[in-house]
């Protein structure tokens, strides 16, 4: 099979396209090099193309045909929550749009396998601490509308013209599979609290007084290595599956709390310092972790890997 990879250059894109190369399968990339690093494509084929832009469609439908690309998996996406309630109108353009230009080419182009990055920020703030595919989704900022629609598009495509789907949502992904392949954005808990620490100041606690153990938000993180593997299965489920639509989560069933995951960052990185314990954040569901029995049952894929290796791999990824 011959892969391309949309966002291949990305922290989470560049695991997958690595692990598909690891075990054979050509990959293609296509990147627009916005947040994704090029150093990140040594080694790939690779193309740059915008998904949003007005002549996507026709260098996607040249790159499918040039490398004869059977499947696609699609990470391309602006994924910033606070940006998209800034920029709505942006985010649409560069997640909907991008989509809508990738399935023409795929139509075009007569591929049918798809397997699409989601998010569990298409659930919203659930009411339950662990949620199955079947929870109801109520989005609550654009950029987990985004998602959602990209569902839903993926959703009416395989009804019209027979393209397969396998919908992932991510939970709260973070890790190192590679040292090179480290995720160098500020952007989640865990590179924030290493920046803090590293500059010397204290990591940053939003909201201690939730009805949780210890008070603080509890999150199913996944270890990115697991995350990408969990793409190489939905390529062989497409692979032996004629079923036309099916959605993923991609956790571990597993919630850890904000100062759990602190004080495993205390603990690996042989570091003292103190907590800034702040109000909570605004738009944070109290607990969400995945129920993984789906994915469990019907890919055969379950992570391997947990907090400490989520953390240990972090920090020596980017501790030089
Ligand atoms: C985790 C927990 C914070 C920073 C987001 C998106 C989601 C997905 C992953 C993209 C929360 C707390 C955080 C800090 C803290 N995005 N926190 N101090 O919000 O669960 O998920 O990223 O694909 O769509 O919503 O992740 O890492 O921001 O926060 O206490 O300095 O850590 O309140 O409980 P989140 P996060």
């Amino acid at each position: 099979m011959t892969v391309l990879v949309t966002g291949g250059a990305g922290y989470i894109g560049s695991h997958v396209a690595r692990l598909i190369s690891e075990r054979g399968d050509r990959v293609v990339i296509a990147d627009d090099l916005s947040t994704g690093l090029p150093d990140r494509l040594e080694g790939q084929v690779s193309a740059h193309i915008d998904l949003a832009a007005a002549d996507a469609v026709e260098q996607l439908r040249a790159v499918i045909r040039a490398h004869e690309v059977t499947s696609v998996i699609h990470l391309a996406a602006r994924k910033k929550v606070a940006e998209s309630v800034e920029l709505p109108e942006w985010y649409y353009q560069q997640n909907v749009g991008g989509l809508v230009n990738l399935l023409e080419a795929m139509k075009a182009e007569k591929v049918t396998r798809f397997v699409f990055s989601s998010s569990a920020a298409t659930y919203g703030m659930p009411q339950i601490g662990q949620v199955d595919e079947d929870y109801d989704c109520k989005p609550i900022n654009p950029y987990g509308e985004t998602k959602l629609i990209g569902e839903w598009l993926a959703r009416a495509s395989a009804k019209a013209w027979g393209l397969r789907v396998v919908n992932l949502r991510y939970f709260n992904v973070a890790g190192a599979g590679w040292a090179d392949l480290a995720d160098t954005a500020v952007a989640n808990l865990i590179p924030i609290a290493f920046a803090a620490i590293r500059s010397g100041r204290p990591p940053v606690v939003f909201g201690t007084d939730y009805d949780t153990a210890d008070g603080t938000c509890i999150r199913d993180y996944v270890h990115v290595h697991d995350l990408a593997d969990a793409h190489l299965a939905a390529l062989d489920y497409l692979e032996h599956d004629n079923r036309k639509f099916d959605t993923f989560n991609v956790g571990t069933g597993t919630g850890s709390s904000v100062l759990e995951v602190v004080e495993e960052v205390r603990r690996v990185s042989g570091l003292d310092f103190d907590l800034d314990l702040q109000p909570r954040r605004a738009g944070d569901p109290p607990a969400l972790a995945a129920d993984v029995s789906r994915i469990k049952n019907e890919l055969g894929w379950q992570a391997k890997q947990g907090l400490t290796e989520i953390i240990e791999s972090a920090w020596n990824a980017t501790k030089s």
